[in-house]
């Protein structure tokens, strides 16, 4: 296994280009299954997930092509996705174990054939994540659905049917494949309670340019008029926000300057508060964002995740590694996922002074300093926090299991690198 050595202590200073956002692109590509037509998508970040995704709908049927492409100043993936036939109705769990969002593909293949079998996904580390608000929906629009051997097994006669649903609780998932499965359904679906994420906006973009009729887009309320038929379409993948905050606090908390272009200002107005409350200029540009923290003295903040646009969990971890460096304590609750702070022990080992107190909440107080440690964590904006740790950290972090950030960061050594950051990926066979 692969993994990254960071000598820390550099202040980073210059330009990172924001990719494509991974939790906008995997919808997208799912979306791709509710036609026969052609759907292009550009800006798509370069990850594993997205490459697993590929894979997924490969053997569903779909025929890929990957073509190199330049957009908003950076090299990007364009991919070009056609359904005519499709092959298999059954998401293995080869595929989904390795990938929950793979449950992206049960909305469009129960709207457009009436089937679909999807091996259940499972707990993960940050937490159980069932998908029972993601069931009970599609049985209110008339799926049944029937769990056996591990695998949800949804069919429908005919079509699928509008239904007025109030989600029970506020899901990015099931707000996707609610609204891929109305899309296709006869009649009107309003969907209440949606979460308003911006990568659901994307989503419905999307549809709507393939020929869906949504409207009520961004707000909580989404009203779907069932078509018959959708056609092709071409979209481009918005930028990444929870990429751009990473960046963001890169910046912050080695007290350097970062110029993020690409960032999307209005999906990142939360994080960007609570960085300008904490003592860190952030400006708003034509093209982005401005992050300079140089000679700033930056004071703690408490912060909670909330769905959008409240603080996102998933820049939880990466602003709990920066509270380590602001003045008195910050308390950090997490309220979406019960395991979510991970990363607190290996940042102990670091010498970091954080105490969390049950699952859903740490307080984390200033340290004058980190030192550098082997260290390896278990999600995604987990290890991203690490890095972090590792950029402020007095000699060398070398960070394990780089597989967990492979999924969701593009080009990271790349980009860290560009700005200034002493930082290297060792692959196993270099040891
Ligand atoms: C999406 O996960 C993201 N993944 C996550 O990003 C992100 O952390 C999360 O939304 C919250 O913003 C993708 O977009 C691929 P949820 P999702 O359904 O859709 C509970 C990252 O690091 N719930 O909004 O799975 C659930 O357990 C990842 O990029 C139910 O109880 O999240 C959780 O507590 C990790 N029943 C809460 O709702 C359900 O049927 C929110 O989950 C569905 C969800």
């Amino acid at each position: 296994m692969d993994k990254i050595k960071i000598h820390g202590g550099k202040a980073l200073e210059g330009k990172i280009f924001i990719s494509g956002a991974k939790n906008a692109a995997l919808p997208l590509i799912c979306a791709s299954l509710l036609t026969d037509e052609t759907i292009t998508l550009t800006n798509v970040p370069m990850l594993s997930d997205i490459k697993a995704m590929n894979d997924l709908l490969t053997q569903h049927g779909t025929k890929i092509n990957e073509f190199d492409d330049f957009v908003d100043g950076h090299s990007t993936k364009t991919y070009s996705y056609r359904t005519k036939e499709v092959e298999s109705f059954v998401a293995p769990y080869d595929y989904v174990r390795k990938m929950r969002a793979s449950y992206y593909v049960l909305g469009p293949l129960l709207a457009r054939y009436g089937k679909c079998e999807l091996s259940l996904p499972g707990g993960c580390a940050i937490g159980a994540r069932p998908m029972d608000i993601h069931l009970s929906s599609l049985e209110k629009m008339g799926a049944k659905i029937e769990i056996k051997n591990g695998y949800i097994h949804a069919n429908v006669d005919g079509r699928l049917k509008g239904a007025h649903i109030i989600f029970p609780g506020v899901s990015v998932g099931a707000t996707c494949n609610v609204l891929m499965a109305a899309v296709l359904a006869e009649g009107r679906t309003v969907l209440e309670n949606s979460a308003k994420e911006p990568e659901i906006g994307d989503l419905a973009k999307l549809l709507n340019a393939m020929g869906a009729k949504i409207s009520g887009i961004g707000t909580a309320v989404l009203t779907i008029d069932g078509v018959e038929k959708l056609h092709g379409a071409v979209h481009k993948v918005i930028a990444d926000r929870i990429e751009a905050g990473s960046y963001a606090v890169a910046a912050a908390i080695t007290r350097g300057r970062i110029e993020l272009i690409n960032a999307q200002i209005e999906t990142l107005r939360r994080p960007i508060q609570v960085l300008r409350d904490m003592g860190v200029n952030v400006e708003e540009t034509e093209t982005g964002l401005i992050v300079d923290a140089k000679g700033c003295e930056l004071t703690g903040k408490d912060i909670m995740t909330e769905p959008f646009p409240g603080f996102p969990t998933d820049l939880q971890a990466q602003f709990l590694a920066l509270m380590m460096t602001a003045k008195g304590a910050s308390m950090v609750t997490e309220t979406i996922f019960e395991n979510r702070f991970m990363h607190v022990p290996e940042l102990l080992r670091m010498g970091a002074n954080i105490n969390v107190h049950g699952h859903a909440s740490a307080i984390v107080r200033h340290v004058d300093k980190l030192s550098g440690a082997p260290v390896m964590a278990t999600d995604l904006r987990a290890s991203f926090a690490l890095v972090l740790a590792g950029l402020i950290a007095e000699g060398e972090t070398v960070v394990n299991r780089v597989y967990h950030l492979d999924r969701g960061y593009e080009k990271l050594e790349e980009k860290l690198r560009s700005v200034g950051a002493d930082i290297v990926r060792v692959k196993e066979d270099e040891e």
